[in-house]
């Protein structure tokens, strides 16, 4: 099974309307759904500048060298075009037009022809008083994998040209790498060399755009070459065919703008090179800043990164088969598919402009801009028999190409029900083109509520990316041996997905990144600072809001200012920073979990609830003044991220007010926890997850976070309280622990970051994602059978190690051995939790050999898609079925204490799976 390249880095909020909100965004674009601002559209189906990121790219954004002359960016670009594909010179350009421009005006004469490969009416050529001629065989639309090939040039009718008209009428051939036109498929190899051939036989240069020649490879590759060859060699061999080469930096480099043009022969590229300062700018910049042109060598670069395009190409062949399935009118394309808009919408005619009738049907029904632009004239012939909805680069996860499918789907299902447009201008551009509905309602009525109820996807788009790669298996059994059998000691750079922790580990979003970029960076008072305290003061419900650098650091203040010593500090389970402190402190902590938490097989739904006899008979055996505070963790980690229910935290909030004792929240994953309420309780079905978490938080005096987890930051703390005397006592151990009162040691930017992840977090639709990804995780870990803790949690799952491997004795460490198998057989990171974690007795040197033995896949937020997680599945189900094949482990370096984090094993005898 494929799974991405990459996790998600930078994530950027998808906007969400109902359909009759569209119906009057619609009506103001003039149903023309280019006009629809941004912040209107769900899924914006164009290709070009539209693709995500790799953090190197964003980095490099940030290293603009912007001198006006020998920009050191422009050096860069010009090796990696010499790197990537042995082109000596560039003549760096704005973005592809340029480049185009450059072309026309150097080697079009008036009145001489363009041969093109591209459909397109080309506006350049024409502009300049030359004639576009389109030669290839006009038959694109009908091409499908793996005759594909639907932008090769008719040989036949390109020689009649060439001989016919020679160079003195033809200035040149323009042979486009997946042209936009038709539906952007590939041109063949051999066609290409036979275009070459000729073209040099008539002396007529050949000009290749090869914005898209990894794409363009990749089909070469596949249906030409029998699957062999390397695709970046086969890039090269197609750009050495061309005379002259052109490249718009928006397409597989994945940039937002830019280009180059460069010619093979002398004076043709010095007089491009002298054409540049005329229309562009500088010969070392050409209309490009010195960021963007860093940004598009380093994507230049990771063209090298092949599996960025197999995955693309992947993607694509999903969402075609998908849509074949479904009966849908579809072409494939190297950057998409395109609906045959006839086919779509047969009764409908000419002047009810079809093709703008499903743009904006698609639009109403889904919040999908389907790809429209270029001039009236070609949509209104060749272009008006399709609508492209083309496929941005890493952008999309393939729960979000589902939608857009079922969105398609449903459409074609219901397309009786949809009614043509009236022109009312004479546009000379499709942007400027304005219609109206042939009835003044919905045209496609109301459809929403008859598909799957609530689809949940992933309610953001991926901005920018971090490249992983999985290693091959002698690889992964290599690194597994030098880390001594312990996930923790594996470089990040050998693990494909991790899932080692949640903490600190999330994808942040663009809207955090916005404000952290302009911040008032000072360590008194901040604005950043007042902003985060108003913020978390108003949802979290309590008067004092302190920030602290992490959890540990608001809990070792907390313990430290509460806990006499010798008191007792009853908790719901436990956390290993949080019982530490508490027992640093000199308290003595007590567990009051209810008993369904310690079994793994039970599935009550409330595992994190504290037992109040438990509670109670506590209070009673040491009194009510001999209990520091209760302890109560929201989405018990330890337990298997297991929730409290709203009346348990009522009943324990009336008990602890009847005995004067304070409630102290552990409200790291309280998120989850009010999200698990509305998920579970038809008390609270209908209830936001602010509100709940507003009341599950006023059952109690303060609380301590971490704020790595739910928070989505990397980086954070918080430690609150409504009473005046403690947030005095708090304060003074904080300047002397932590930092400044007003940032807690915490960088402003952080603390903007903070503030901002709390409202991302409060989105219920992502919160929603975000669990259910969760649920339905260790549900299809269930379904293969393998065995895990009961009911499936919110931040993680545990497997029971004990039972995946019963062959072994808890002294043979089985979840420490399970997860350095797992790494091994599918490059998947867990995390130990059991007989290794929890140590020996001190007084006999025996292990203690818990209840819980068991393995902890964590799931960090917005970072990792289905297809990720399915991915998992698929390796822990493999390595299931030879289970036997896992010997034990024992130690060969065993620290005296936390001996998970550095201890070594070997296995007793080499394993063979
Ligand atoms: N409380 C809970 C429930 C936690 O899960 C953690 C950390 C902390 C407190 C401590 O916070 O790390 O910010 O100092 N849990 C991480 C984990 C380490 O992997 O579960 P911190």
């Amino acid at each position: 099974m494929l799974s991405e390249p990459y996790k998600i880095k930078e994530v950027k909020h998808l906007p969400f309307l109902e359909p009759y909100q569209r119906w009057n965004i619609l009506k103001h674009a003039g149903f023309n759904t280019f006009r629809i601002p941004s912040d209107h559209v769900t899924f914006d189906l164009v290709a070009r500048g539209m693709s995500s990121w790799t953090h190197f790219q964003k980095a490099a954004y940030m290293v603009g060298d912007e001198a006006y002359a020998g920009s050191r960016n422009y050096a860069r670009l010009e090796e990696a075009a010499r790197e990537i594909f042995g082109l000596q010179r560039i003549v760096p350009t704005h973005n592809g037009i340029g480049a185009e421009k450059l072309v026309v005006t150097t080697l079009l004469n008036k009145g001489q022809m363009v041969l093109h490969n591209r459909s397109l009416i080309g506006g350049l050529v024409e502009g300049n008083g030359g004639l576009p001629v389109d030669i290839t065989c006009g038959e694109a639309a009908k091409h499908d994998p793996p005759a594909c090939f639907g932008a090769n040039v008719d040989l036949e009718k390109l020689e009649h040209l060439l001989k016919e008209k020679g160079p003195e009428v033809v200035a040149y051939i323009h042979v486009e790498t997946c042209p936009d036109g038709w539906h952007s498929q590939p041109v063949s190899l051999a066609n290409l060399k036979a275009t070459a051939k000729m073209a040099r036989e008539c002396s007529v240069p050949l000009l290749v755009d090869i914005s898209n020649v990894m794409e363009n490879a990749f089909w070469i590759r596949r249906a030409e070459l029998g699957g062999q060859g390397e695709l970046i060699e086969i890039a090269r061999r197609v750009v050495a065919e061309a005379d002259l080469v052109m490249i718009d930096a928006s397409q597989g480099c994945r940039s937002d703008v830019g280009g180059f043009v460069t010619s093979v022969e002398d004076a043709r590229f010095e007089a491009l090179r002298n054409q540049v300062v005329v229309y562009e700018g500088l010969h070392t910049y050409g209309g490009m800043t010195g960021r963007a042109m860093e940004v598009f060598a380093v994507g230049l670069e990771e063209l090298r990164r092949t599996e960025f395009v197999e995955w693309y190409q992947a993607q694509i062949q999903f969402v075609y088969e998908e849509l074949r399935k479904k009966g849908v009118p579809v072409h494939w394309g190297a950057k998409g598919v395109a609906l045959d808009v006839e086919k779509m919408l047969p009764h409908l005619k000419a002047e009810d402009y079809p093709k703008f009738v499903l743009a904006a049907a698609l639009y109403i029904l889904g919040g999908i801009r389907a790809r429209i632009d270029g001039t009236w004239r070609h949509h209104a012939s060749v272009a008006a028999r399709i609508l492209h909805l083309e496929i941005p680069r890493c952008a999309y996860t393939r729960d979000q190409l589902e939608e857009i499918i079922a969105v398609v789907v449903q459409l074609y299902e219901n397309r009786d029900t949809v009614y043509g447009l009236r022109l009312l201008n004479d546009p000379e551009f499709v942007d400027e083109a304005r219609f109206e509905p042939e009835n003044q309602r919905l045209f496609v009525s109301y459809l929403g509520d008859q598909r799957r109820t609530k689809p949940v996807f992933e309610p953001y788009k991926i901005a920018v990316i971090e490249p992983i790669g999985l290693r091959e298996k002698e690889q992964r059994g290599a690194a597994m041996q030098r880390a001594g059998y312990n996930t923790f000691l594996l470089p990040s750079e050998d693990v494909y997905i991790d899932l080692l922790t949640d903490s600190g580990t999330s994808a942040m979003s663009c809207f955090q990144w916005e404000g952290m970029t302009n911040t008032n960076d000072t360590p008194y008072t901040s604005r950043s600072y007042l902003n985060f305290v108003e913020e978390f003061r108003e949802i979290l419900g309590y008067e004092h809001i302190l920030p602290t650098h992490q959890g540990r650091a608001a809990e070792h203040i907390m313990s430290q200012v509460m806990i006499r010593p010798g008191q007792l500090v009853p908790g719901n389970m436990y956390f290993t920073t949080t019982k530490l402190h508490q027992e640093m402190a000199g308290g003595i902590f007590v567990d009051v979990i209810v008993d369904e938490a310690h079994d793994s097989q039970s599935d009550f739904l409330w595992k994190g609830n504290i037992d109040p006899e438990k509670l109670r008979a506590e209070i009673e055996r040491v009194g009510a003044e001999n209990v520091a505070y209760v302890s109560f963790e929201m989405s018990v980690n330890m337990a298997g991220g297991q929730p409290f229910s709203m009346a348990n935290v009522r009943e324990i909030s009336r008990i602890c007010q009847k005995h004067n004792i304070p409630i102290m929240f552990d409200a790291t994953r309280c998120v989850e926890n009010a999200y698990m309420i509305l998920r579970s309780d038809p008390a609270y079905a209908h209830r936001s997850v602010k509100e709940i978490l507003r009341e599950m938080l006023s059952y109690g005096d303060g609380c301590t976070i971490s704020c790595k987890k739910d928070f989505l930051v990397n980086m954070g703390g918080v430690l609150a309280c409504n009473s005046d005397e403690l947030a005095g006592q708090f304060q003074r151990m904080l300047r002397a622990w932590e930092g400044d009162v007003s940032n807690g040691g915490l960088d402003i930017k952080d603390i903007e970051a903070l503030r901002r992840g709390l409202l991302d977090s409060l989105d219920d639709r992502y919160i929603r994602m975000r669990v259910e990804q969760t649920q339905a995780f260790g549900q299809k870990l269930k379904e293969v059978g393998i065995p895990i803790v009961q009911p499936p949690g919110s931040h993680a799952i545990f497997i029971d190690a004990r039972r995946y491997l019963p062959h072994l004795d808890q002294d043979e460490y089985p979840a420490q051995a399970l997860a350095a198998a797992i790494y091994i057989e599918t490059g998947v990171r867990t995390m130990e939790r059991g007989n290794v974690s929890k140590g020996r007795n001190p007084k006999t040197g025996e292990n203690y050999r818990p209840a819980l033995e068991l393995v902890r896949c964590t799931i960090p937020r917005r970072v990792y898609t289905n297809s990720h997680m399915d991915f998992v599945v698929d390796g822990i189900k493999r390595l299931y079925e030879k289970r036997e094949m896992i010997s034990g482990l024992e130690f060969e370096y065993e620290p005296e204490v936390l001996r998970f984090f550095q201890g070594r094993f070997r296995p007793k005898s080499p394993w063979a799976f």
